[in-house]
């Protein structure tokens, strides 16, 4: 394969929305926001361009990945600083071969070497297990309504940064989308249809899993 990661440029950020639309459709819920998330994520102040990487296929984006400044807020109210990253996207035809593991390890090891000591994500761990993320549970990392859950998940970027650090993983705000403005700004793509799919079911186990 004739694969590159490269610093997402200006001449892509349509080609990489429709990506991600296409790698999200009606993978987690009947249809995505994703794409829309990607387009907001790159004008807010908590994204961070140095980790925002293309794959490309002889020439072309397949995959993608952005980051942005979290926190972990601590019983103490002060806020210990982390990463996160999503949306992570590769073309579905291209799936399988590699390329998100590429684009994942390539970034997270930049993170690192950019000083960043920790990264808290939302995600599958038989996916995410494979990088080193474990439990947020393992670290004393709660949603923000305080809740435990295995899709909550943490890398120590730094051998032990996460000593002494617990509480509450509160994602940038960009995160929160305003849904009514995601449909608006999925109407100017072509017309999908939303379904019901089986790889859905997996998403709502892992919401089931949530405790205190
Ligand atoms: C998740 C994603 C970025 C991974 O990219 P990729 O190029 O397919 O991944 P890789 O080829 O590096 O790794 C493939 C492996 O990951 C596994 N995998 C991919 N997505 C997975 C998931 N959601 N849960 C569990 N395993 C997953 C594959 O089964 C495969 O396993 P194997 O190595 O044991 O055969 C891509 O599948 C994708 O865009 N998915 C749709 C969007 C999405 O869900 N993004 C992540 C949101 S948390």
């Amino acid at each position: 394969m004739n694969l590159i990661l490269r610093r997402e440029r200006t001449e892509v950020f349509h080609r990489v929305e429709e990506l991600t639309r296409e790698a999200f459709w009606n993978v987690h819920e009947p249809g995505c926001n994703e794409h829309f998330l990607a387009h907001v994520l790159r004008d807010s102040l908590d994204f961070i361009a140095e980790l925002d990487y293309v794959a490309e296929l002889d020439g072309k984006p397949v995959g993608n990945i952005m980051y942005a400044r979290s926190v972990i807020l601590q019983p103490s109210g002060l806020p210990y600083p982390v990463l996160t990253f999503g949306p992570v996207s590769v073309l579905p035809s291209l799936q399988g071969k590699g390329i998100g593991s590429a684009l994942i390890t390539h970034t997270l090891e930049l993170a690192r070497q950019l000083g960043h000591a920790v990264v808290v994500i939302y995600g599958d761990p038989a996916y995410y297990a494979r990088f080193g993320f474990r439990a947020g549970e393992d670290f004393g990392i709660r949603t923000k309504d305080g809740w435990f859950n295995p899709a909550l998940q943490a890398l120590e970027l730094v051998p032990l940064a996460l000593k002494g650090i617990s509480g509450s993983f509160v994602e940038a705000d960009v995160y929160n989308l305003d849904t009514q403005a995601a449909e608006q700004f999925d109407a100017d793509f072509p017309p999908r249809t939303k379904e019901v799919t089986p790889s859905q079911s997996r998403y709502l186990e892992l919401l089931s899993q949530s405790h205190r």
